[in-house]
């Protein structure tokens, strides 16, 4: 039977769960201003947003973190391989693009484990493989990546906004020890994620409200817990910090706060 166009959204009952709730992938285009992203997300971004006025500057902030620490991975490290977990929409610049500057041949894949995500990108991310895979499961992300990534040489692995979609239960800190594990000496490790130490408890508690709505909740952490997922690595200096001061200060830090850092793996 024809829709008519105007129907509601919970009448179409063919229609794509992706449709029917928020996500993360696309909450955060809202917040960084593009187009990739459906009313129910559009509304779900705004909640988060009246909640945490901040929280518009903190997604823009924490991009900007990764296209520094990718700058930095790719022209001080030295890194030509970099393997961006968590990949997100298609925003330029992206980690390719970035990377790209300062190591003209360096490799770059994505990886997501949303859907929409992998279609949006694998349509307009020329140049960047996008492969699917979960966080979660740190071994099939490895071994799914045997024939592009060479494990024996130094990689950086992005790990930008994604962890706060894992929960306790679910290991952060072992899923980043199990990745290490696999990497080559002078590899570089980036995270970034929510915090809730200096933030107000009740904003942490209704921004995790609205994100329990999208597929993958959200979970705040202290700024010891973030720290704590780097593990053994060595921190590049300035170590975990609010994003916006990775590694100098680039600009004011949001009552959102979003930690990041870089950590290397012993030469
Ligand atoms: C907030 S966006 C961050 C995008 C990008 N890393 C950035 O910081 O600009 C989070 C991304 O992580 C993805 N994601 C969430 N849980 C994941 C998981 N378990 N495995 C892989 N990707 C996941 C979402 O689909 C989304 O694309």
């Amino acid at each position: 039977m024809a829709r008519r166009v105007d129907e509601p959204l919970e009448a179409c009952t063919g229609l794509d769960e992706s449709m029917r709730r928020p996500s993360t992938a696309r909450m955060y285009d809202v917040f960084l201003g593009g187009k990739d992203n459906y009313a129910v997300d559009r509304k779900a971004a705004r909640e988060a947003e009246e909640a945490a006025p901040s929280i518009v500057r903190a997604a823009r902030d924490n991009r900007r973190f990764m296209h520094r620490t990718v700058a930095w991975c790719a022209g001080e490290a030295g890194i030509d391989q970099f393997v961006d977990i968590g990949t997100g929409m298609p925003t330029s610049p992206n980690a390719w693009e970035v990377a790209r500057r300062f190591a003209a041949g360096a490799v770059v894949v994505g990886v997501d484990n949303d859907p929409v995500v992998l279609a949006h990108d694998r349509a307009r991310l020329g140049g960047m493989p996008i492969v699917a895979g979960d966080v979660r499961d740190p071994g099939a992300v490895i071994a799914g990546l045997g024939e592009v990534i060479d494990w024996g040489r130094p990689v950086a692995v992005l790990l930008v906004a994604v962890l706060h979609f894992v929960t306790d239960q679910q290991d952060p800190a072992g899923i980043v020890a199990s990745l290490v594990e696999r990497l080559a000496p002078g590899s570089a490790v980036v995270i970034s994620h929510v915090c809730s130490s200096g933030a107000d408890p009740r904003v942490v508690a209704e921004v995790e409200r609205v994100y329990a709505g999208t597929p993958t909740p959200g979970k705040f952490r202290t700024h010891e817990q973030i720290a704590g997922l780097f593990g053994g690595l060595r921190m590049v200096s300035p170590g975990v910090v609010q994003v916006q001061h990775w590694p100098i200060d680039a600009g004011p830090v949001t009552a959102l706060p979003v930690l990041g850092g870089v950590g290397r793996v012993a030469r």
